[in-house]
């Protein structure tokens, strides 16, 4: 029998751990999954929504840690899941995706001698100025066994000189979480609550600090969306940090007086999937968005300059267009004339991922 702690921090992490929890569950006779939850994340439409809609069970154990600048969060996630290490003496840990809480609980895990899987291992950016970047490249280094969404995430494990036998490539696991729940959040009243008709608007999200921190960056994608808008209407889940933002950098305004942009609350994981299920273009400066995106066809611009997902330029549906208000504006119209796209497999992004790191993690 393996004990497991699986961890979630931040809204990147539930629909990752939730088919790995769900697959071990079925088997209840080699695993006994706990489920630790940092508190990175705290607001209800931030994390309990997506306990309700990901069928996640309550976390065994809240380290309620909240918001802090980095080093002070980490640390402080890092001082509550000793602890919990020390008294539940797990087989195993694992930690998912880059956010805080991911290197955090990799690196306790590490010092305490208690094996570490990380699961979405081996992206790469190569952008040294992204939080996430630092993350990743730490917890790839500390963890045992490094479960990667696609090829080119082993490549970039080879060149960093990690060992293959660390290393297995098993899918993307946020992908069975899409499959599984489709149905049931094309069923979301969310389009209709917000007036939409498929394939006639487009969805932006937008949260990462080199683009909503500053006002020169946060300025030029303002407008963007504002000649977008023209075309088109907008809808904007807003983000917490960038709802403060907007606010602090003084575009709310401007923002505000868009008749055709409707800025709503972050969403849950049903309701974001039925709304951008039914866009007809998503902008957005997230990493699994474009993901799920390409999964569906939909087409992403992705508002950085860069991606650590280069998967989902080469088959998927995404655009890196940068924070450029004309290029933006261009790729916009370009998209929006063309449509949707042909979804195309990506390997092992097939649904079965919690299953393979189950059965490896069983061997
Ligand atoms: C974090 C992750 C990022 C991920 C994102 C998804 C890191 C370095 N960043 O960024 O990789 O893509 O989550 O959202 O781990 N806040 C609230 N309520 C909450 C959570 C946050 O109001 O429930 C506000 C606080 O003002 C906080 C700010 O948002 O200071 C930023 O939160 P934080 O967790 O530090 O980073 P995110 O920007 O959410």
């Amino acid at each position: 029998m393996l004990k497991i702690i699986n961890v979630v921090g931040a809204r990147p992490n539930f629909m990752k751990v939730a088919p790995i929890i769900e697959a071990m569950t079925r088997r209840e006779r080699e695993f006994t999954p706990l489920l630790v939850h940092t508190g990175q994340h705290y607001d209800a439409d931030m994390s309990d929504a997506f306990f309700r809609d990901l069928d996640l069970p309550a976390p065994d154990i809240h380290l309620g840690v909240g918001s802090a600048p980095r080093d002070q969060q980490i640390a402080a996630v890092e001082a509550r899941f000793e602890p919990v290490v020390n008294t539940e003496k797990p087989d195993w840990v694992i930690v998912v995706g880059d956010v805080n809480s991911t290197l955090a609980c990799a690196r306790v895990s590490k010092k305490l001698g208690v094996r570490v899987a990380h699961v979405e291992a081996g992206l790469r950016s190569y952008d040294p100025t992204m939080p996430e970047e630092a993350n990743r490249v730490e917890t790839d280094r500390i963890a045992d066994l490094l479960f990667t969404p696609s090829a080119d995430a082993d490549e970039n494990l080879r060149a960093e000189g990690i060992a293959s036998e660390r290393v297995r490539l098993v899918g993307n696991v946020m992908i069975d979480s899409l499959q599984k729940h489709l149905p049931q959040a094309k069923a979301s009243p969310i389009r209709e609550k917000l007036a939409l008709t498929d394939d006639q608007y487009a969805v932006v999200t937008l949260h990462r600090p080199s683009n909503v921190d500053e006002v020169q960056s946060l300025g030029r994608i303002v407008g963007a969306l504002e000649e977008i808008c023209e075309r088109t209407t907008i809808v904007f889940p807003v983000h917490p940090r960038t709802r403060k933002t907007i606010a602090e950098l003084g575009f709310s305004t401007r923002l505000l007086g868009l008749k055709n942009l409707q800025m709503i609350e972050p969403l849950g994981y049903l309701d974001f999937l039925g709304l951008y299920s039914g866009a007809r273009l998503v902008l957005t400066d997230s990493g699994g968005i474009q993901e799920e995106t390409s999964v569906l066809g939909i087409p992403c611009l992705t508002l950085r300059e860069n991606t650590e997902r280069p998967i989902t330029v080469s088959l998927g549906t995404n655009k890196i267009v940068g924070t450029d208000t004309a290029t933006i504006v261009r790729e916009a119209f370009v998209a929006l004339d063309a449509g949707l796209k042909p979804a195309v497999a990506i390997p092992f992004w097939d649904g079965h991922t919690a299953e393979r790191i189950v059965n490896i993690l069983a061997q």
